[in-house]
């Protein structure tokens, strides 16, 4: 490799390393930053040329694999046509195809669309209007209920309605309170009906916010569909509003194009962000039932949302998300889902032979399983770091959540890519 070039790449990283702050990150002590110059696919190149296999689609938003021709065209269309525009006063086709062609995978109910600028941000959106829809009718529900161990994201109101930990302590006098119930499971979903039950009868409450049937953050906790669909039923029975955070579980990722899909009970109000662009672009998106919009439709100008952002709707992003749904048909994304799938449940077997891993479980394109550990198993337990320079080692990008180790790839992953990711979480046992 040209020396010169090397000199600018370890020049560009000291200036990474004296002005960058990078997420979720402790600074003083993380392992050097890999310099990625390039995507292709489902692979990560750096400056040196080494190519990484993306194995967690870069915080779970890639979809097609990076720098996606189709993604990558039409994004240049847009930016040479139309790059943003206020969307208070105006509109643009962007927009509105996008809000067109996701109707028609949405629940029926889903009819109305409000746009913002990532996972976040679709969510405090989400609970303002829940908030709200009962205000404008004159009615005093304010309470949140939401499962244990939640992550909704990183803004103050979804910190609010996520769990109480790691994350949020420093903030947990400010944050507002909310009801909770644990994540189902066949031992204590009785349990879980009655408190549902109990908070019903004690509070008025608002909304009810979830992760369907994946709790991303928490450690890819997946629980059943049955069980969801009863606690759904029952608090629909007494109109909570029900916000579905489809954030992760968007566009494919666990199966089905919307993890509702596997519930009848249709959600009130849907989040999403991360696949919603394929991650080419940062965008949140809010889709609510007509019932919601219409609290808010009303000649008392003080009944209107009073939210929105700079790059609300911004027409990058709607091209791209809009180019994205194009490859999902053009590509049959749905049916490499169903082979990844597939391969997950046969490799949910091979993992159970390793004596160093549990708790393997997999939905749709997410397998996951712990590794054993004497250690607390908390987001901090030191053997993230070890297995995330075995995988580097392997040209493999990792990012477990503590213990728990996950593969969450792009759907344009090979079986035979699968097999080496497999590979390398079994020789990784067995150095434990
Ligand atoms: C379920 C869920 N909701 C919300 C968020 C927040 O999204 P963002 O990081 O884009 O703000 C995340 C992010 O991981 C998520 O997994």
């Amino acid at each position: 490799m040209n020396l010169l070039l090397l000199f600018m790449d370890s020049n560009l990283l000291s200036l990474d390393k004296s002005l960058i702050w990078h997420p979720y990150t402790q600074e003083k002590n993380a392992p050097g930053n890999v310099l990625i110059t390039k995507g292709e696919g489902a692979y990560l190149i750096d400056n040196a040329g080494n190519r990484y296999f993306d194995a967690t689609s870069s915080w779970w938003t890639n979809i097609h694999g990076h720098a996606h021709p189709h993604i990558a065209q039409k994004l240049f269309e847009q930016a040479s046509t139309l790059e943003h525009v206020i969307f208070a006063g105006n509109t643009h086709e962007p927009a509105i195809r996008l809000a067109e062609k996701l109707k028609t995978y949405l629940p029926n109910n889903q009819q109305k669309f409000f746009f913002s600028d990532n996972g976040s941000t679709a969510v405090e959106a989400a609970l303002k209007m829940a908030f709200q829809y009962w205000f404008n009718r004159d009615e005093k529900r304010t309470k949140v209920l939401a499962f244990e161990g939640a992550y909704h994201g990183d803004t103050f109101g979804s910190m609010s309605v996520s769990a109480r930990g790691l994350f949020t302590n420093p903030f947990k006098p400010l944050l507002f309170d909310i009801l909770t119930i644990p994540v189902p499971t066949e031992n204590n979903i009785r349990e879980v009906l009655a408190l549902v039950d109990q908070w019903v009868q004690e509070h008025a409450i608002a909304s009810f916010i979830y992760e369907p049937l994946v709790q991303g953050a928490n450690g890819m906790i997946i629980y059943d569909a049955a069980h969801l669909e009863l606690i759904l039923q029952k608090l629909k029975s007494v109109n909570v509003l029900l916000i579905a955070d489809e954030v992760m579980t968007g566009f494919g990722r666990t199966g089905k194009m919307f993890a509702c899909e596997y519930m009848n009970t249709e959600p009130d109000i849907m989040c999403f962000s991360k696949g919603l662009t394929a991650g080419a672009m940062p965008m949140g998106l809010t889709s609510c039932a007509q019932s919601i919009y219409d609290a808010f439709y009303d000649d008392n100008k003080e009944k209107t949302f009073f939210h929105g952002h700079s790059f609300t709707g911004n027409p990058l992003g709607c091209a791209v998300a809009l180019a994205s749904l194009e490859l999902f048909d053009t590509e049959k994304t749905l049916d490499n889902v169903a082979m990844i799938t597939t391969w997950n449940k046969k490799a949910v077997a091979s993992l159970q032979q390793n004596k160093a891993f549990e708790n393997i479980a997999t939905l749709g394109t997410v397998l996951r399983f712990d590794i054993k550990t004497n250690e607390s198993t908390s987001y901090l337990n030191a053997v993230k770091l070890r297995c995330m320079e075995f995988f580097k080692a392997q040209n493999i990008l990792i990012r477990p959540l503590g213990n728990v180790l996950y593969f969450l790839p792009p759907y344009c992953t090979t079986e035979a890519e699968l097999d080496y990711l497999l590979q390398t979480a079994l020789d990784f046992g067995d150095t434990l």
